[in-house]
């Protein structure tokens, strides 16, 4: 298990619990899985508001829920008003990779429902260009070999994530990019294989980012890019 530094752990609360207050009465509100999800969980939690949230893991309905807060099934739900989410690398264009906690197939379908989509992160989740970390890519157990086959096509290496399971039973093969550029057209070309069944790359969900470093949160907004509504 991956342990923070101090410093890290408290600009994720930072960032989170900056986000948080934009949760107000009323909402559907998206809950993010991972450590700096988990602090905007709790911030919201505090705030003892009247909403309804939806959950992108077992693990964040659980959290949320020990908390009092009350957390819908998505199957029901077509809109969220506001979600709150982490990611692994998030560039200038607000394109980001998602998925080390293994949740980005919930999380891309609640991001996409979604009126707002916010990204908390800590400093070091900023990068000038997203492809360092891992593309983490959700498969359907039955076509694990085919797709590892398609994949090794588009990546310059794929590894299975051993026997780990997401919430929804399927494999994760987590994808070394390389110097990937175009990522629209990675983004494609990866959801089409057959067996494919979503992926950590987020290109135009994000809306908003609140990231912090030493101490100091920064709101950035998608400037004037309205996101196309095809994609939502
Ligand atoms: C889970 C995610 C997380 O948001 C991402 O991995 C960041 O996690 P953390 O806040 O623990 O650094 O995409 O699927």
């Amino acid at each position: 298990m991956h342990h923070d530094s101090a410093d890290t752990d408290t600009d994720k609360r930072l960032a989170a619990e900056a986000a948080a207050g934009e949760v107000v009465d009323g909402m559907l509100v998206g809950l993010g899985t991972g450590s700096t999800a988990a602090h905007a969980i709790r911030a919201i939690g505090r705030l003892k508001l009247h909403i309804d949230a939806v959950a992108t893991s077992n693990a964040s309905a659980d959290l949320a829920r020990s908390l009092g807060i009350r957390v819908r099934d998505f199957a029901d739900v077509a809109t969220v008003d506001l979600t709150i989410d982490g990611a692994d690398e998030i560039d200038a264009q607000f394109r980001a990779i998602k998925g080390a906690g293994g949740a980005m197939l919930r999380e891309k379908v609640v991001a996409c429902a979604s009126r707002r989509m916010i990204v908390i992160a800590d400093g070091s989740k900023r990068v000038e260009a997203i492809g360092a970390a891992k593309l983490p890519v959700e498969v359907l157990p039955f076509a694990a070999g085919f797709v590892a086959s398609r994949i090794a096509g588009l990546v310059r290496s794929a590894t299975w994530r051993g026997d780990y399971r997401t919430d929804n039973g399927h494999r994760v093969l987590d994808c070394d990019v390389g110097a990937y550029r175009d990522w629209e057209c990675l983004s494609d070309a990866i959801g089409r294989i057959p067996g494919v069944v979503g992926h950590g790359l987020f290109l135009t969900q994000v809306d908003a980012a609140y990231i912090a470093e030493g101490g100091v949160v920064t709101r950035t907004e998608r400037a004037g890019l309205a996101r196309p509504s095809s994609s939502r």
